[in-house]
């Protein structure tokens, strides 16, 4: 497909430096060598949709970057994504530097009207299009501060953690009066445990089984999951959204986001699913899984298209929710029938009605 790209690539600027974002930019650079050596998009693996409104997964540049850890403060984008805490692995490809240094964002306690205009003045020079929100969980002034940074600067926003901003009336509605898109809240895994349990509860629901009780326990050794030890509650709340969006009840349903932090895993997630039910003639049915990923890619491998479904919308001047994200997101601002309802290729299609 090389030398097709009818499109710039989505111009993207990062608040948090973690390892969704090491995930994200290393997976694109492996992307961006498999294309130069010829390999057809088709065979591209571990990819939903190879394009998004013309838009290939390695049509990402890296405009700008924040963060508050002194370790990556200052450093070359590039170098930053390694840097500890951040234990995503090498994939072995070649990170040149990309000429943007990772400034400092905002601090607790420290959000002034100031640094609101800082943080925009920069995300303007920079030309992002999009700005990525993944900061640890459980950070709800952050995501508010970026979103408002954002907004002042005409730029879209990807919120890829729990906290309220696409669910917000008020910042959404102003996003809407800006003419810019809003993609949140909290993104779902490419292959998580959320999509896995929902599908099994789905299945027991529709195979007739009632449902005596099911839980899932998360246990990882990257940093998301040391903070979820104790920031859990809104994601717990998100990963229960999640599940609801099929309408199956979730009284006997109970989630525990981080069942603890095991140093040794580094960046995989294992999940423990477990569904208890009774079928025909009250006669025990349970199942037990066990899921083991990479977590982090999980992440990338979703931020891919949130991202470039942004660029996309906000380039043919959508503006508010995009449609085109609401299976992508754990907690989306629409309700269950609005979800139910929404034709997603058909969304994908209105990114922009002239794309093939
Ligand atoms: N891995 C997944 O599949 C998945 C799925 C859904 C949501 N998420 C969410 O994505 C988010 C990011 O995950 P991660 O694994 O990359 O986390 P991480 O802890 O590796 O990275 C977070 C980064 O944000 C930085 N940071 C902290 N405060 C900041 C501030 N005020 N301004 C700028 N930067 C700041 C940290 O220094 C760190 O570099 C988490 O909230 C996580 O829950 C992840």
């Amino acid at each position: 497909m090389k030398g097709t790209i009818v499109k710039h690539s989505a111009k993207v600027a990062i608040a948090g430096v973690g390892n969704n974002i090491s995930a994200l930019t290393q997976g694109v650079r492996y992307y961006a060598n498999l294309d130069a050596q010829g390999v057809p998009e088709a065979d591209f693996p571990g990819i939903k949709r190879p394009r998004v409104d013309g838009l290939a997964v390695y049509d990402l540049d890296i405009v700008a970057a924040y963060d508050i850890d002194e370790r990556k403060v200052g450093a070359e984008f590039n170098e930053a994504i390694f840097q500890e805490p951040n234990n995503y692995p090498r994939l072995g490809v070649e990170m040149a530097p990309i000429g943007v240094v990772v400034e400092k964002g905002f601090s607790l306690g420290e959000v002034t009207d100031d640094e609101v205009r800082r943080i925009a003045a920069s995300l303007r020079d920079s030309a992002a299009e999009v700005l990525l929100y993944s900061l640890p969980t459980g950070l709800q002034w952050a995501a508010t501060a970026y979103a408002e940074a954002a907004l002042a600067a005409g730029v879209a926003f990807v919120n890829c953690t729990p906290e309220i901003v696409g669910r917000d009336e008020d910042i959404l509605g102003r996003y809407v009066s800006a003419g810019l898109p809003l993609i949140g809240d909290d993104l779902a895994s490419h292959i998580g445990t959320s999509v896995v349990h929902r599908s099994l509860l789905a299945l027991f629901a529709e195979r007739g089984i009632s449902l005596s009780g099911s839980y899932q326990l998360n246990l990882g050794g990257n940093e998301d999951f040391r903070n979820l030890r104790e920031q859990g509650a809104s994601k717990r709340q998100s990963k229960l959204n999640a599940l609801a969006q099929d309408g199956v009840p979730l009284d006997r349903v109970d989630v525990i986001p981080s069942a603890g932090y095991v140093p040794h895993l580094m960046d995989h997630k294992v999940a423990y699913l477990n569904l208890e039910g009774a079928g025909w003639a009250n006669t025990p049915v349970e199942v037990d899984l066990k899921l083991r990923v990479q977590d982090s890619s999980n992440a990338a491998g979703v931020i891919i298209d949130l991202v470039r479904i942004a660029a996309a919308a906000l380039r043919a001047q959508q503006k508010g929710f995009v449609a085109a994200a609401a299976r992508l997101l754990k907690s989306p601002p629409m309700g269950h029938p609005a979800y139910e309802a929404a034709d997603i290729e058909a969304s994908f299609a209105a990114l922009s009605p002239s794309a093939s």
